[in-house]
This record gives structure tokens, sequence and C-alpha cells, in this order.
């Protein structure tokens, strides 16, 4: 008698690689929620092993990482890559190789996506991109969990609105909105536009789902009457050397009062987080009522457990592996 194939390792590099799967992940993240909520962990990953490289630094990717596979049963490692031999010259493809022979699945903040794809090429289990310089997927599952509570999974009629850089947030903002069918309007200054070939493909999502994606100069033409405004920091973790250009270059891009008020009376304000307090964002909007950010902050948890699940549950665990 043959074996059948086992299945071939997933990636989720972007969040186009699971932009079919948007709708059931959101369902999944719901009900581990709520099951979290009860107190009744399911341990659907017992016994599995996650490795989380990290060469940037972290507080709520790595902290959501680790609890996620805590609660479903299983077991993270953090590597900071300072610590690692990657950090004295050994390649992505020889640490890949290695750490695939141990666990179950990586996760990894990398400087460069360049990295992210090389590492995912030698690894034999799945990678997760954990943000590079391109994308931040896991954010955004976490997001569209955060509208979807708020909206009663409703995407259609409503309307989100960018205020900033053209980042990896925007990116995978722009191709997760796109997926499931909510509109976005990218306020971006000129010269920090998101990527020509993501804005393509966020287009080609929406012109499936029937949503409207947008991008514009003036951030009160993105706010004005939308559902939900989201911002992020004006120098990203690797732009440090321009932060004293991109701080002009962002000074009409604050999320304040003012700019609220142009908003729906019902708009809610999302942040990834950590914010630069009085910069892209003011006390008064982070601390206020219409803030979203610490329910976004606590879905990275619950999004990044269906996300765990859907590669892990279709692979045999590292030890039964050969
Ligand atoms: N939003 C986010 O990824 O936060 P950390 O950098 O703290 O992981
Ligand atoms: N755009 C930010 C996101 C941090 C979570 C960065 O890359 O630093």
């Amino acid at each position: 008698m043959t074996m059948p194939a086992a299945p071939p390792k997933r990636d989720v590099l972007s969040i186009a690689d699971i932009a079919g799967e948007l709708p059931s992940l959101l369902a999944r993240a719901t009900r581990l929620k709520a099951e979290r909520r009860r107190g009744l962990p399911r341990p659907t990953l017992k016994g599995r092993t996650l490795a989380m490289i990290f060469e940037k630094p972290s507080t709520r990717t790595r902290t959501s990482f680790e609890v996620a596979m805590h609660d479903l049963g299983g077991h993270a490692l953090y590597l900071s890559s300072k610590d690692l031999q990657l950090g004295r010259g050994e390649t992505i493809a020889d640490t890949a190789r290695v750490l695939s022979r141990f666990v179950d699945a990586v996760c990894y903040r990398a400087y460069r996506h360049t990295d992210m794809v090389e590492l995912a090429r030698w690894a034999t289990v799945p990678v997760v991109n954990a943000l590079d310089d391109l994308e931040h997927p896991c954010q955004i599952v976490a997001d569209l969990l955060t509208m979807h509570e708020r909206w009663k999974g409703r995407w259609k009629g409503h309307r989100v609105a960018w205020v900033g850089d053209g980042n990896n947030v925007l990116h995978s903002l722009l191709l997760g909105a796109a997926a499931v069918g909510v509109d976005l309007t990218a306020a971006v200054p000129r010269g920090y536009e998101p990527h020509p070939e993501v804005l393509d493909r966020a287009r080609a999502f929406a012109r499936a789902s029937g949503a409207q994606i947008s991008i514009v100069q003036d951030p009160r033409t993105a706010v004005r009457n939308a559902d939900a405004i989201y911002t992020d920091v004006w120098v990203s973790m690797g732009d440090e050397a321009e932060a004293a250009v991109r701080e002009s270059a962002f000074a009409g891009f604050q999320v304040n009062d003012e700019l609220l008020a142009l908003a729906r009376p019902t708009a809610f304000v999302l942040h990834d987080l950590p914010a630069h307090r009085g910069q892209e964002i003011t006390d008064a909007v982070l601390d206020g009522p219409r803030s979203a950010a610490w329910d976004q902050a606590e879905n990275r948890l619950h999004a990044q457990k269906a996300i765990l699940e859907l590669l892990l549950r279709r692979t045999a665990p590292a030890r039964r592996r050969r």
C-alpha cells in the first residue's frame, strides 16, 4: 500500500497568500477569541513548535505568537538574529534547512522581503511573515478582525481611510481590504506612494470583490465620511536615516480631533502600534473613545492562532516527518 503524499507546505509571506481564506480565518479567530474569554483552551497545536526569528524589535508580534502557541498547546522559541549564527554570516538557506529539522513552522521579522523569500525557499516548514519592508500580513488579519467585529461582518458600504506612509502596513491593508471587499482611500504624500505592483494586485482583488481602492494626497479627502481611519508611524524600522525628511513630508498627515471630525460620527481609529504620539496621532485621539488600537493589539493573538492552525493542521508534526 502506498502512503498518500504529504501536502505541500504553505507560507504566508503576503496577505495575498491567504486572500481566499480571509472569511474563514476571521470566523475561526472570532471563535478562538470567544473560547479564550470562557477560559477553555483547545490544544489544537499540541506538541507543535514555532521558531520566531526577529531581526528588529517587537512587542505585540513576538508576544502574541508566543502566547498563541502556548494557548494552543504548543511551544514558541524566540530567536534574535543577533544571537543566531545568522548574525555572524551563516546563510539564510542553511538556517532554514536546520530549523526545518527541529520545528513545525518559522515566523520571521526581516529587514528585507528578499530575505523572507529566501528563508521560505529553503525552509521545508511553513514560513510566516512577521513584518518586513514590503508587508505585515498578520497585522492586517487582526485589523480586519477588528473591523469585522465593529461592522458585524458587513464590508459593503464601509470605507477605510489610510493617512500616512505608503509602507508595509498599507501594502497588506490594500491587499486585505480589496480581497474582502471593503473600500479604501489612502492619503499619502507625493513620493511616498505604495509600491505600484502591490497596488496593481490590490486593484485586481478589488475588481473581483467590488471594492473601491483609491490613492489621494489630501488626508481630508480620504477621511471625509470614512468609517475607519488608519494611521501608522512616519518613520518605519529601517527608515531611521530619513527621519528628518520624513517628518517634514508628513507634517499635514496627523490624525487629530480636527481630522477625525470630518469622518462619520461612528468612525473609529486604527493604529497598529507602536505609536509616535504627537506625530502621526495625538494623545487625545489614541487614548480617546474612538480609538480601536487596543482591540487591534489584542486581536493579533486571535488572528495569529487562526493562521497557525491553518498552516499547521495540514502538516505532520516535526518528530514524525522523517
Ligand atoms: N504592530 C506590531 O507589529 O507591533 P510590534 O512591532 O510591537 O510587534
Ligand atoms: N510600519 C511600521 C510598523 C511597525 C509595526 C514599521 O515597519 O516599523
